[in-house]
C-alpha cells in the first residue's frame, strides 16, 4: 500500500478533524508500532505498521459501508441549500468519512438505504446491468389484484412510453403490496402503481439484494455493515426458481 500522512490517516478514520489529530499527535498520543510520534508530516504505510492512540490500537479502513433507515422528510443528496439531506442525519465523525448515499429514495419514501464511499460499490448496485434486486412495500389507494401481478410480470410499460423490466408484485391485502424491482428509474415504484390506477400512499424500502433492513435502527438510524453484510448485496433474496 503507498504510505500516506499520519494526520490524514486519523482524519480518514473519522476520528477527528484536521486540526484535532494533529493536536493529538503533537501531544504524544499518537503511537506506531508502539513508539509515540510527534510529526502529524510522518509518511507510513498503514498496511505494515500498527498506529495506535491512547494506547488503543486503529484499524485502518479505506472504504466505508453504512446502513440508513431513512426517515420521511430528508432529500438523498450529499448536500443541499434549502433542505435537509440524508447526511445531516450523520454524527460529526461519520460527517468526515466522504460517504454519499448508493441510489436515491425519494423524499417522502423512507427505509434502507446505504452510504458509502465507495464509487464502485455504488456502481455495482445501481447499474442496471447489475439486477440488483430493490424490494419496497407500498401502500396504495386501491387494491391490487392478480391481474396487476401478471402486469408486473411481463413489464409495465408507463404512460410516457417508459419500458420497465418485469418486476414482481406480492399483494398484502387490502391496499398493501410488496413490489420487486431490478432497475431504479426515476419515481418507479410509484409509477408503475400509478399506471395501474393504485397511486402510492407510502413507500418503504426494505431490501436490497439480500440485504434486509434492519429495523431496529428506527427512523434516521445507522450502523456500518459488516463484509459479510456487504456481500448480501449482490445475493437473491430467494434463489430463482427454475421455468
Ligand atoms: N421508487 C419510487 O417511486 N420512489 C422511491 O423512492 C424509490 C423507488
Amino acid at each position: 500500500m503507498a504510505t500516506m500522512r499520519l494526520d490524514k490517516l486519523l482524519c480518514d478514520l473519522g476520528l477527528g478533524s484536521r486540526r484535532e489529530v494533529r493536536d493529538w499527535i503533537r501531544a504524544g498520543r499518537v503511537s506506531i508500532d508502539g513508539t509515540p510520534v510527534r510529526s502529524p508530516e510522518l509518511k507510513l504505510d498503514p498496511a505494515s505498521c500498527s498506529v495506535s492512540l491512547d494506547g488503543k490500537a486503529l484499524r485502518y479502513q479505506v472504504d466505508h459501508y453504512y446502513m440508513m433507515d431513512k426517515p420521511v422528510g430528508v432529500i438523498t443528496a450529499t448536500e443541499d441549500p434549502a433542505q435537509k439531506t440524508v447526511l445531516d442525519l450523520l454524527p460529526p465523525e461519520l460527517q468526515r468519512l466522504g460517504l454519499f448515499p448508493v441510489g436515491r429514495l425519494d423524499k417522502d419514501t423512507s427505509g434502507l438505504l446505504i452510504l458509502t464511499n465507495d464509487g464502485d460499490f455504488s456502481h455495482r448496485v445501481t447499474a442496471p446491468k447489475a439486477g440488483v434486486e430493490k424490494r419496497y412495500l407500498a401502500e396504495v389507494d386501491g387494491i391490487p389484484d392478480a391481474d396487476d401481478v401478471s402486469a408486473f410480470a411481463a413489464g409495465l410499460i408507463l404512460g410516457d412510453g417508459t419500458k420497465c423490466l418485469p418486476a414482481g408484485l406480492e399483494c398484502l391485502g387490502g391496499g398493501r403490496c410488496i413490489v420487486t424491482v431490478q432497475e431504479g428509474k426515476y419515481h418507479q415504484v410509484k409509477r408503475m402503481l400509478a399506471s395501474r390506477g393504485k397511486p402510492v400512499l407510502s413507500l418503504r424500502r426494505l431490501s436490497i439484494g439480500a440485504l434486509e433492513l434492519d429495523e431496529t435502527l428506527g427512523p434516521g438510524g445507522i450502523r456500518e455493515l459488516d463484509q459479510q453484510e456487504l456481500c448480501t448485496v449482490f445475493l437473491d433474496r430467494k434463489p430463482k426458481t427454475k421455468a
